[in-house]
Parts: C-alpha cells; sequence; structure tokens
C-alpha cells in the first residue's frame, strides 16, 4: 500500500515536472529590440520590436508612435500581419494616410477649423474641406516622440513622450503628453495616454491602426460588433449636426456582430456623405470613463478575432473608402479600396462647439486619461 503511493506520487511529480519543462519550450522570452528605421528632418528615428511570451510581435516606430505592424496567428497558428503600413519612414513621411499612428492633439474633425474658450476664439489649419482634421498639419502623428523602453509585470512596451508647445497648430497651452504602450502576455496592445496643461485646452487622443485581420483583401467579411445603441450623424463635410440617433433598423446598427460589405453601399444619406462608414458611435456605458468592451471583429476565415476595451465614451468607425489601390505598402502589397478599417476610440467629433457633447476641455491641474486595450485570439 505504501509502495503504491511513493510510486503514484513519484508518477505525479513527473509529470508536472513535464508539464512545466514543456510550457516554458512552448512559452517564449518576452524582449525589445531596438534598431535604427533611419531619420525624418534630419533626426535618427528608431524601429522597436516588441515580442510578448507567446510569440505575438508588435513593431512601433517613435516617428508619430506608429505601430508598423503586428503580427498574430491564425487559427492554424500561422502568423500573419493585421495592419497596413510602410517597410521604411520616408514611405510614412511622404505619404501616411495616418497608417498606425498617434492622433492628436485632436483627433477627428473640428468645423470649420474653430473653436472658442473662455470667450477666446482659436483658429486651426484647414485641412479637410473647410474643417481641421487629426490635429492639423503636422499633428501628433507626425512628430518624434521621446521613447523608453518598458518592462511591466503585464509585459513589455514603449514610453513615449511629447511636449506640444502653446500654440501649436493654433491649440492653446503646452501640453506634455505621455502614451505607453504595453504588449501584454495576455496577447493585448494596451495604449495608456496621460497629459497635462499649463493653459486651458481641449485634447482628444487616439490611435489610428487600419486593420485586416485576414492579412489581406478588404475588409467587406470582417463581422463587426460596435457595443453602441447610438450614432452622431454628420453633415457633407462629416461633422456631427448634435443629433445622438437610435441605430435601429438603419444599416448603422453593429449591435449584433455583422459583416461591414453586408449594408455598405445601401442607399442611406449618412452612408452617402461618408463615402461608406465614417461615422462615430455612441458607446454604452454604465459609467463615463468606465472600462468596457466597445468593439469586437472577426475575420471567419483565418478565425482571428480582435476585442476593444476603452474608457472613452465613443468609436469611430472609417472603413477605409479612401484607399483607392495606389498606396503600396508593406512588402509590395497594394492596399485596394476599403482594405483596411479603423477603429479609432475617442471623443465625439467637434465636441469643442458642441457643448452637449461630453468635454474634451483639460484645464491645468488635471489630468487627461485614456486607456484602450486591443486583445487578440482566434475563434
Ligand atoms: C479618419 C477620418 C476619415 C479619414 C481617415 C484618414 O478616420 O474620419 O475620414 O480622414 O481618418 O484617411
Amino acid at each position: 500500500m505504501f509502495r503504491k503511493k511513493i510510486n503514484f506520487i513519484i508518477v505525479v511529480a513527473t509529470v508536472i515536472t513535464c508539464l512545466s519543462l514543456f510550457s516554458k519550450a512552448i512559452a517564449g522570452e518576452e524582449s525589445v529590440r531596438k534598431e535604427p528605421f533611419g531619420t525624418v528632418g534630419g533626426k535618427p528615428v528608431n524601429l522597436y520590436t516588441l515580442t510578448n511570451k507567446n510569440g505575438l510581435v508588435a513593431k512601433i516606430t517613435n516617428y508619430g508612435g506608429i505601430v508598423t505592424s503586428l503580427m498574430f496567428p491564425d487559427r492554424n497558428g500561422n502568423l500573419g500581419d493585421i495592419v497596413l503600413g510602410y517597410d521604411n519612414v520616408d514611405s510614412y513621411v511622404k505619404n501616411n494616410p495616418y497608417f498606425g499612428a498617434l492622433i492628436g492633439r485632436y483627433g477627428n474633425r473640428i468645423g470649420k477649423a474653430k473653436f472658442t474658450l473662455d470667450g477666446k476664439e482659436y483658429s486651426l489649419a484647414v485641412n479637410n474641406g473647410e474643417n481641421t482634421l487629426h490635429g492639423g498639419l503636422k499633428g501628433y502623428d507626425k512628430v518624434i516622440w521621446n521613447a523608453k523602453e518598458l518592462k511591466t509585470k503585464e509585459g513589455v512596451g514603449l514610453e513615449f513622450t511629447y511636449l506640444s508647445p502653446d500654440g501649436e497648430e493654433g491649440y492653446p497651452g503646452n501640453l506634455s503628453i505621455k502614451v505607453d504602450y504595453i504588449l501584454t502576455n495576455r496577447n493585448e496592445l494596451k495604449i495608456d495616454y496621460f497629459a497635462t496643461t499649463d493653459k486651458k485646452t481641449v485634447v482628444n487622443l487616439t490611435h489610428h491602426s487600419y486593420f485586416n485581420l485576414a492579412g489581406g483583401g478588404t475588409i467587406l467579411d470582417h463581422r463587426l460588433m460596435l457595443k453602441a445603441n447610438k450614432f452622431t450623424p454628420v453633415d457633407k463635410g462629416l461633422i456631427p449636426t448634435g443629433e445622438l440617433r437610435s441605430v435601429k433598423g438603419t444599416p448603422f446598427d453593429f449591435t449584433k456582430p455583422t459583416a461591414i460589405g453586408a449594408r455598405i453601399d445601401q442607399d442611406d444619406e449618412q452612408l452617402r456623405f461618408g463615402g461608406g462608414y465614417d461615422h462615430n458611435w455612441v458607446l454604452n456605458k454604465s459609467r463615463s470613463g468606465v472600462m468596457s468592451l466597445a468593439a469586437s471583429l472577426y475575420d471567419p476565415k483565418s478565425g482571428r478575432f480582435m476585442e476593444i476595451l476603452t474608457t472613452e465614451p465613443a468609436i469611430q468607425f472609417y472603413s477605409g473608402n479612401f484607399l483607392d489601390g495606389t498606396i503600396t505598402g508593406k512588402r509590395g502589397q497594394v492596399y485596394p479600396y476599403r482594405s483596411g478599417l479603423c477603429l479609432e476610440t475617442q471623443h465625439y467629433p467637434d465636441s469643442p462647439n458642441k457643448p452637449q457633447f461630453p468635454s474634451t476641455v483639460l484645464n491645468p491641474g488635471k489630468e487627461y486619461r485614456h486607456t484602450t486595450i486591443h486583445k487578440f485570439s482566434v475563434k
């Protein structure tokens, strides 16, 4: 009897040791590698390769805080690059439709490129029809960020900082910004934003990756879910009218996972204005500022699944309507119409001119905080 017990204990101990050795062998080491990525305006910029314990790889440059590549396996374990981008920094400098970039000081549009704070009117760059878009002529997608490598309990990452001077692109106040990108060992790309100002200003920071979970082709088969019962309809220039409209019975209802292509070409005034989807959805939240699921995206062919969680009140879904097959990206890949989509967590567009929308004003002594998590898995 005693012998049997000893034997049993030996067998169990051996199995446990084998299992732990095996899991160590398959769970790789996390790492950050830095390499030169060329120069911008005579200044060197770098490309950082973050690898998590499960072999997920994110490449990020400190030029524009751009995620240039995100490698993650399909349901058969084959790694694929699921974001659009370029192989070299010169292409990003020459012609970047915001691929992978950090966006600010104000992500999305401000109507007529003007807003008023405490009775003073501020004029911004007119770079999108009669409006301003994504921070102006030289937004945060075009600046060189200071970078520091991070090793956290959750995973490896990068800390980007930038001091946006008072008056830059017309915005008031020196804005001190920190953005942390963390590639967690739970297979998430987590983005944490912080900002403080020395003068009252407006802030709306976001991230502009173009996702294609299939790694090529269009995104029309992707199944999208948006946790939003309402969206903000727009005028011809894509400025919200101020109305919050129910998605019920419209092509904007993504409360259940739906193929993006299913209704995109319907005869609908809002779809016409956007040339497809290019709108802001108001997220269903129990409380403002709480972290909650905003969106999920599934590619049935590869099995790749992405969920987006955020503390922000809204999300802009843009279906790549301006991609027209004229851009040749990474590995010589041509990007056709609607071959990438953006899910930009943010405040509503034109909030500085819409007092009824959640405020984007940042006061001195207060901190802007925003966290967004992209969680990857396969189904
Ligand atoms: C945002 C806008 C779109 C477009 C893209 C970049 O998502 O809402 O209209 O400008 O950026 O091309």
